[in-house]
């Protein structure tokens, strides 16, 4: 959601920012812009462009007709004022003298604009972004770090900014509050970016911002401040992954490679995690005494994130015997949530910067919980605040459905609870000698999985047309249905619900009629019989019904659904895992049988960083 890059070195500006905002394109987006220093006008060339990067690039011949060393670019997802070329970033002041490009929103932009107007500002944008830049103005008397700070003084919401003043050319300055920030640390360069991926082809130090810092991008080196303004020193790191691992490698579409992916995900992340038998968390330090005076455990997360809650919570209760309450972050921030000590918040995210789900993890610490998450995005800020982090290490992900996120997400969270379970004694040894080899297996089921996906493009192209699709199942089948639901109308734009089986009579059941198709998911064998009764309660008042089955139950569901796609017997609580890859490959091949946008959906961002 916003993709900032900036840069100040000794080379071409314009083309780096643009090839950074390309990089930055997965996040969402709906227009593009770029601000430079013209070294020969001593001013600031801004160029914007609603809608993708490319008209914007090739309005500027690629950036070549652009002739600077430092500059800010933006890829905007509208919150204030409809997508277009003046709400477009970078936003300038009335002297367009300073140019600013912004991540988060301005909560009481509307008092400093009214504040702004009575001293004569005249504003062009209906943007948040705006008034800062005019405030900075406001404010500058030939000190720009002073500007700056006595602007942030008055501004209240979340941010991250990449600010540029034309009577300072030698100098980018970057602030973060609450939006993610990181600094790229490069030999005659330097550079500050949303996201890794932006900035990864020139270097791989960075420097992770904190909450209120500034920092003063110079060629040869980087200052940072806290909130007070004190100089505080900020350790580098080395981004490790490949740049190849953010490129589609021969792929059409990002999604398609990711859920291709996953068994090596998986494996990336299990393999360390299970030594002779046993599971091994190195990276948590949970002290005995604390799980068993575990009294509650709370999965706080937001959508496919907050699925994996919805099926971990069977996992957790039934290995740990401990209660488990699964909110989605929106709302428990606001729910005066009942917390303690002996609260365990397992916090999940891909991204590890959805601004509501670190609103809930700040108000879960404020309320004296412990807060381990669940975390794809090394040093993102979620990762940064819990008191313990499991990384599930599933590479970069760029599309905007998650997918290898939600599965890697979903085995470390059931294995989480499978090492609980074993400190608690709450897990017979055999079952747990059972659950240890499947998660062994996994990968490799996954592959079978994989390799049949040709049976779901076939299925797909029978039922792309519908404009109303109903996922139903019971337990652990109705979250995967949620998920199922939640992957296809994202992409693909269909209508559709997922419903606990046995909730339909209660309402739904109404909406079923000739045609309707309805996904029934059951692989669950205790729970097989329940499934086929909904599934002939919908077939006789008409549905198609496509079943989600084991193999064992193939032939049987066959009977009465009118097709059946089967995943391969694996232990009960895993079967989510691998059922969810014909759903994700179902909702792709349907979008891309409806010439949808796969990897950028319409009005999605790939990071929520605004409430
Ligand atoms: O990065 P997060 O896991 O915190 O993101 C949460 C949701 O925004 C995310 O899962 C979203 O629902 C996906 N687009 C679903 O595919």
């Amino acid at each position: 959601m916003c993709g900032i890059v900036g840069y100040i070195g000794r080379e071409q500006a314009a083309p780096i920012l643009l090839e950074g905002l390309s990089r930055l394109e997965y996040r969402g987006y709906d227009s593009a812009g770029v601000a430079v220093f013209d070294a020969g006008t001593n001013t600031l060339a801004v160029h914007k462009a609603k809608g993708r990067i490319q008209v914007l690039s090739d309005q500027l011949h690629g950036g070549a007709d652009l002739n600077s060393t430092v500059g800010v670019g933006h890829t905007r997802w509208a919150t204030h004022g409809a997508p277009s070329d003046v709400n477009s970033h970078p936003q300038v002041s009335r002297s367009g003298r300073i140019a600013v490009v912004h991540n988060g929103i301005i909560e009481n932009y509307a008092e400093l604009k009214s504040f702004l107007r009575t001293k004569g500002v005249p504003f062009r944008s209906e943007t948040d972004t705006e008034v800062v830049a005019q405030l900075i103005e406001h404010f500058y008397e030939g000190d720009l770090l002073a500007a700056v700070g006595k602007a942030l003084h008055r501004v209240r919401g979340a941010y991250a900014l990449g600010i540029l003043c034309a009577d300072c050319p030698e100098q980018l300055i970057a602030v973060r509050k609450d939006s993610p920030l990181i600094l790229g640390r490069g030999e005659g360069c330097n550079f500050i970016a949303s996201d890794v991926t932006a900035i990864l082809r020139h270097t791989r130090r960075v420097s992770y911002m904190e909450d209120g810092e500034l920092a003063v991008l110079t060629r040869d080196g980087i200052r940072c401040y806290n909130h007070l303004m004190q100089p505080v020193e900020k350790a580098a790191v080395t981004i490790d992954w490949e740049i190849g691992a953010a490129e589609k490698d021969g792929y059409e579409h990002f999604m398609f490679k990711e859920i291709m992916e996953q068994p090596q995900a998986l494996r990336r992340c299990l393999s360390p995690r299970i030594r002779e038998g046993e599971v091994v968390f190195e990276d948590v330090s949970l002290s005995g005494d604390y799980i068993k005076n575990l009294r509650r455990v709370c999965v706080v997360a937001c959508g496919s994130s907050y699925h994996v809650g919805m099926a971990g919570k069977y996992h957790l209760e039934r290995l740990t015997r401990i209660p488990v309450e699964v909110a989605l972050s929106s709302e428990f921030r606001y729910m005066d949530p009942i917390v303690d000590q002996n609260t365990l918040i397992i916090v999940i995210s891909q991204s590890g910067e959805t601004l509501d789900t670190l609103a809930a993890l700040r108000e879960a610490r404020r309320l004296g919980g412990h807060i381990l998450s669940i975390v794809n995005v090394v040093g993102s800020s979620i990762a940064r605040e819990s008191d313990q982090v499991l990384y599930t290490w599933a590479g970069p992900e760029i599309a905007v459905a998650t997918t290898k996120a939600y599965t890697t997400q979903l085995a470390l969270l059931s294995l989480l609870a499978l090492w609980l379970g074993r400190r608690l004694g709450t897990v017979p040894d055999q079952d747990y000698r059972q659950m240890i080899a499947a998660f062994q297996e996994l990968p490799d089921r996954m592959e079978e999985v994989l390799s049949r996906r040709d049976d779901i493009q076939y299925f797909a192209s029978n039922y792309f047309n519908h404009g109303s699709i109903f996922f139903i199942g019971r337990g652990l089948d109705y979250a995967l249905g949620l998920e199922g639901s939640l992957k296809l109308k994202e992409i693909s734009y269909i209508h559709s619900e997922a419903y606990a089986s046995g909730e339909l009579k209660h309402g739904t059941i109404s909406l079923i009629e000739d045609g309707t198709l309805v996904v029934a998911l059951s692989t669950c064998g205790r729970l097989f019989a329940k499934a086929m009764s909904n599934v002939a309660e919908v077939k006789s008042r008409g549905a198609n019904v496509l079943a989600l089955t084991v193999e064992s139950h193939r032939e049987e569901m066959a009977r009465t659904a009118d097709a059946v796609m089967a995943i391969p017997e694996l232990h009960e609580l895993l079967l989510p895992c691998l059922g969810v890859v014909p759903l994700q490959l179902f909702a792709y091949y349907v979008a891309l049988m409806r010439g949808c946008d796969i990897d950028k959906p319409r009005n999605l961002a790939k990071s929520v960083t605004v409430e």
